[in-house]
């Protein structure tokens, strides 16, 4: 069989990113260029300077992927892009780059949807297997997928308001931690003791997350420790905090597991890097028997890599856009 290559572009957030994947499963090369330096001074991600420094780096990223992997554009079966969901205007600079490519060099240009590939940074590790459940947590999103096939993505549960993610990042700015917190807290997560009380927000029988509460119960609980003259025990309070989100997180995807009688699960996005939560779910999965993958921490920030390997398995149902395809905010994943 032919081998097929795919160029991927990446730009819904913070990162320019570009990866060649060959046959939806092996990165030949990848760049990304991280604007996180830049942000940190802001504490999140400013949009319009976002836009701006996808603009100033995305031809050197494409340019430079292209000579890592001593290819050429030419060699490229499909340009795979990602459309949505994310900021607009970082989007816009992604897609209209990758609508250039495809016009010049008459490769099909392939839609795809940020979190299918961060789902399919799996791929990248081994090949997926079906029935699965995917539990998707970066800092945009927080969901339970159902995968019966490639490309069949039934939502089971999501976040009725902030991302796990986002939830991360606010709290380490409460407790002056530089954007993007979740890597710090994880790191005093394992330092701290679990010694203050926080309420485990959204513990009913559905599969759907709620973070608002939580991170407002931690906004208090910091308050009132300075209204009394206390000293934050900051390393106490991210174990505190990670335990319940490992809680919640973990006791939900479990019981996902068992309802769909499904023994396949893949974990996905920015915080799936979270050493607490992957050592909790590989024990659990190790109890009872679940097949369990988590992409390596490469792949579990915004990448080309991901979105590549999902434009091979898109590319294959044929799921090809024309010139007019434009970039969306936010979309629905299927
Ligand atoms: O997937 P991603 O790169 O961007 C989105 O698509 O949202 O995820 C970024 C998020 C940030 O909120 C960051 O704080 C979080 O992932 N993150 C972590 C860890 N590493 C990154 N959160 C908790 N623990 C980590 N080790
Ligand atoms: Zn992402």
């Amino acid at each position: 069989m032919k081998d097929i290559y795919i160029f991927g572009i990446e730009s819904s957030c913070d990162e320019t990113s570009c990866s060649i994947v060959k046959n939806g499963k092996e990165e030949i090369s990848t760049v990304v260029s991280s604007q996180i330096s830049i942000h940190k001074h802001y504490g999140g991600v400013v949009p319009e300077i976002a836009s701006r420094e996808h603009v100033k780096n995305i031809t050197l990223v494409i340019e430079e992927c292209l000579e890592k992997a001593k290819m050429k554009l030419e060699d490229m079966d499909a340009i795979a892009i990602t459309y949505g969901p994310g900021l607009i205007g970082s989007l816009l600079v992604g897609v209209e780059a990758a609508k250039t490519l495809s016009y010049l060099f008459q490769k099909p240009l392939i839609p795809v949807h940020h979190i299918s590939g961060h789902i399919y940074a799996n791929n990248l590790v081994e090949e997926m297997k079906f029935p699965l459940l995917a539990l998707v947590i970066s800092g945009g999103h927080t969901e339970l997928i159902y995968m019966k096939d490639h490309y069949s993505f039934e939502k089971i549960g999501a976040t009725l308001d902030d991302a796990v993610g986002e939830c991360y990042d606010k709290v380490a700015r409460i407790i002056d931690v530089p954007y993007p917190g979740g890597p710090t807290i994880d790191r005093w997560a394992h330092e701290g003791s679990p010694s203050y009380k926080l309420p485990i927000p959204l513990n009913d029988e559905s599969f759907n997350f709620s973070f608002s509460g939580l991170k407002s119960a931690v906004i208090n609980l910091v308050h009132n420790e300075k209204q009394r003259n206390q000293e934050i025990r900051k390393k106490d309070l991210a174990a505190s905090f990670q335990n319940v989100v490992i809680e919640i997180i973990t006791k939900k995807t479990m019981k996902a597991l068992q309802e769909r009688k499904v023994s396949n699960l893949i974990v996905a996005g920015g915080v799936a890097a979270n050493k607490g939560i992957r050592e909790k779910l590989t024990e659990l999965c190790q109890q009872e028997n679940i097949h369990c993958v988590f992409p390596p921490l490469n792949y579990c920030t915004d990448n080309a890599a991901m979105i590549a390997a999902s434009g091979y398995f898109a590319y294959k149902k044929n799921r090809i856009a024309n010139l007019e395809l434009n970039s969306k905010s936010s979309d629905v994943l299927n």
